[in-house]
Parts: structure tokens; C-alpha cells; sequence
């Protein structure tokens, strides 16, 4: 049921503070204000030399950001593939690496043929899954289950946060196990995500604002995402996102990889969405924003309030996100990303919850 919403998207994008605080009630002790994975969940993090992760699409842009998650916090090296690379291209997995397998569905033919590779590779496999009575959910040593309900829309918006949610709390308490994570930060990583659904809620109040942006992106041809650190694969996810659902061409990029090519693409048609909360690459981004101003790019600038004042540029729209822990800017900044592409599909009368030669599970290769 779309209960008041036009569509199953806009419902699920609504949803996320619900379930997401669900799926954090799940793996965090709010009270003690430390992390506290299921009891059957028995991976020995402290003996752990690496990380695989395989997944696709907007599970694969999760694993992405959880990257940055594990290496910093739990000090693990992490390697990541899109699941149809990953189990052909006979990766030399070593001794105690745990691979995480990443997807919604549970059965999408790639991530689960991965998951297959990485067991006779002798790696425990890790699930983080939706549903809970998968393929994939069922082959795997551990499951941790995000609890974003069914999601009908085919393009992802609360599984991918609620991925986010889940894979925090995982790289925290990996880093508690490790010794890389004192208590101290552990009480403030936890206390930074239990913010997280309220967060979300000032984010939503956005939505009218975007509406009106989204005017003007429903009559470009191609959009450019650019950000930096974890907003880096959160570019890539918006790219993905306006692409599935308006049918605009669009790319995300890593901002510093502006000047080794998609600069000649700037003109004055073209939107360049730059996701840049003010955290420590803020200053970086700010750099690459102006090599977009410099060429007449039509700037719409994600961040919050310190962002916007000392952004000092002249842009198309600049959204002001609520100020936040740096560490949780990715499940927060999912949300005006995909209220964007949202409505510039409605805008453009496209099938929203149905895009064209989309379907939600891909059982085949
Ligand atoms: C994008 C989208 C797809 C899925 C991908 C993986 O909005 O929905 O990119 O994320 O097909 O699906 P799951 O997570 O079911 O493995």
C-alpha cells in the first residue's frame, strides 16, 4: 500500500527514519551506547587479515562506502568488486578473510555465485540481506538482516540506507574487537548513528525544495555527481539513481578525478551535483567546485550550514543539510539525492516505482 504517496518510491523514502532506527535498534545498545551484534553472529574480527566485498548496483555503492567504514575503523584492508567481476576474475582470497556479500533481494545471480566462489575459497561469508529467507541469506556462515521491510519500487532507496545502517555498525564493532576503536569512540560512533533517523527527517523537509530544482533538471540531457571520501560512492549512487528513473544520462565521479577528463564535459547546460558536507575533504571538493564555477557549470551544492558559508561561490541551488558526525553523512545525504532524482522522474512522467527495462531481482547474469 502506498498509503498517501503517488508512488511506492516516495513512500519508501519517507520510510527510512522508521526503519532505519528499526534495523539501529537491532545492532545497537542505544542505552549503553555501544554496538551489539546478534548472538550467532560469531566472526573472530580480531583474527581478521582482510575484506572482500562483492555486490551490485546500489548494494555494490554500500559496500563502497563501508570501505571507508572498515579501513578507518577497524583498520582491515577491504577490497570491493561489482559481483559479475568479482567470481570470474579468480581473486587469491588468503587465509582468514571474510568476504560480505551485499543485496537486498538475496538472489541476484552474481552476488550469490560470489558468495559460492568465496566458500570454496574457504573465506566465511557474511550476508547483510533484506530478506531474511533468501538464497543468499541461507548459504551463508552469518546473516545480518537489515530490517527495511519489503521494498516494491524497483529502484533501492530504504534497503540501501538501512545497508549503510547495518555495515556501520558492523565496521564499529569490528573495531572494538581489534583494539581500534576505544570505548570512547564507540560510545560516540553509536551516539552519532542513534541521530541518524531525526537527521533524516530534517533532510525530507528538503523535499519541496528539491521539487522546484528538479524542474530545471527534467529539461538537461546529462548530469554530473561529484564528492569525495564516503560522498564519493554516494555520487556514484545518485548518478545511478536519476539514470534508472528519468532516463538522464548521468555520472558520478570522484571530485579529484575532475581534471583527468569529465572537466571537458562542463559547459553551462550541463547540472554538476557536488555532495559535500563539511567534514575533512571539505576544503578539497571546495577546490574542484570552483574548476566547475571557473567553466560556467551549473553548481548544485549539497552541505550544511558551515559548507554554505564558506563555500563562497555562486550556485544554482545549494541545499542546506542539518550538521552531523562526519562519520554518518552517507545515510543522510542518500536522502536529498534521492528526493532529486524522484522528482525529476515524476517531473518527466516516467514510470517511477517501474522504469523502462528495469526489474527489481536479477536472478539471471
Ligand atoms: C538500483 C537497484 C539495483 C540493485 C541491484 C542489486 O536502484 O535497485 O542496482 O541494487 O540489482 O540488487 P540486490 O540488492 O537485490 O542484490
Amino acid at each position: 500500500e502506498k498509503g498517501n504517496h503517488r508512488h511506492f518510491m516516495a513512500k519508501e523514502i519517507h520510510e527510512q527514519p522508521t526503519v532505519v532506527a528499526q534495523t539501529l535498534g537491532h545492532y545497537l545498545d542505544m542505552a549503553n551506547e555501544t554496538v551489539h551484534l546478534p548472538g550467532d553472529v560469531t566472526i573472530d574480527f580480531a583474527r581478521l587479515e582482510r575484506i572482500s566485498i562483492a555486490a551490485c548496483g546500489t548494494a555494490y555503492y554500500a559496500g563502497l562506502i563501508a570501505k571507508y567504514w572498515f579501513e578507518r575503523y577497524a583498520r582491515l584492508p577491504v577490497e570491493i568488486d561489482v559481483a559479475s567481476e568479482f567470481r570470474y576474475r579468480e581473486a587469491p582470497l588468503g587465509d582468514n578473510g571474510l568476504t560480505i556479500v551485499i543485496s537486498q533481494s538475496g538472489e541476484t545471480a552474481d552476488t550469490l555465485a560470489s558468495l559460492r566462489y568465496a566458500r570454496d575459497e574457504d573465506q566465511s561469508v557474511l550476508a547483510v540481506v533484506n530478506v531474511a529467507t533468501s538464497t543468499i541469506a541461507r548459504e551463508s556462515d552469518a546473516v545480518m538482516p537489515t530490517l527495511a521491510g519489503p521494498e516494491i519500487g524497483v529502484a533501492s532507496t530504504k534497503a540501501f540506507t538501512c545497508q549503510l545502517a547495518t555495515l556501520c555498525a558492523i565496521a564499529v564493532a569490528a573495531g572494538r574487537a581489534r583494539g581500534t576503536v576505544s570505548a570512547e569512540e564507540e560510545r560516540a560512533l553509536v551516539g552519532a548513528l542513534t541521530e541518524v533517523p531525526r537527521l533524516m527527517n530534517e533532510a525530507l523537509g528538503l523535499s519541496d525544495e528539491i521539487e522546484t530544482l528538479a524542474r530545471t533538471f527534467a529539461k538537461t540531457r546529462d548530469v554530473l555527481y561529484l564528492g569525495r571520501g564516503t560522498s564519493y560512492p554516494l555520487a556514484l549512487e545518485g548518478a545511478l539513481k536519476l539514470k534508472e528513473i528519468s532516463y538522464i544520462h548521468a555520472e558520478g565521479y570522484a571530485a579529484g578525478e575532475l581534471k583527468h577528463g569529465p572537466i571537458a564535459l562542463i559547459d553551462e547546460n550541463m547540472p554538476v551535483v557536488v555532495i559535500a558536507p563539511h567534514d575533512a575533504v571539505f576544503d578539497k571538493t571546495m577546490s574542484n567546485m570552483q574548476e566547475v564555477a571557473a567553466r560556467g557549470g551549473r553548481i548544485v551544492l549539497i552541505t550544511d550550514a558551515s559548507g554554505a558559508k564558506q563555500a563562497a561561490l555562486p550556485t544554482e541551488a545549494t541545499l542546506v543539510m542539518p550538521d552531523m558526525h562526519p562519520a554518518i553523512t552517507p545515510l543522510v545525504y542518500a536522502l536529498p539525492i534521492q528526493l532529486l532524482a524522484y522528482h525529476t522522474a515524476v517531473h518527466m512522467g516516467t514510470d517511477v516505482d517501474q522504469p523502462r527495462n528495469l526489474a527489481k531481482s536479477v536472478t539471471v547474469e
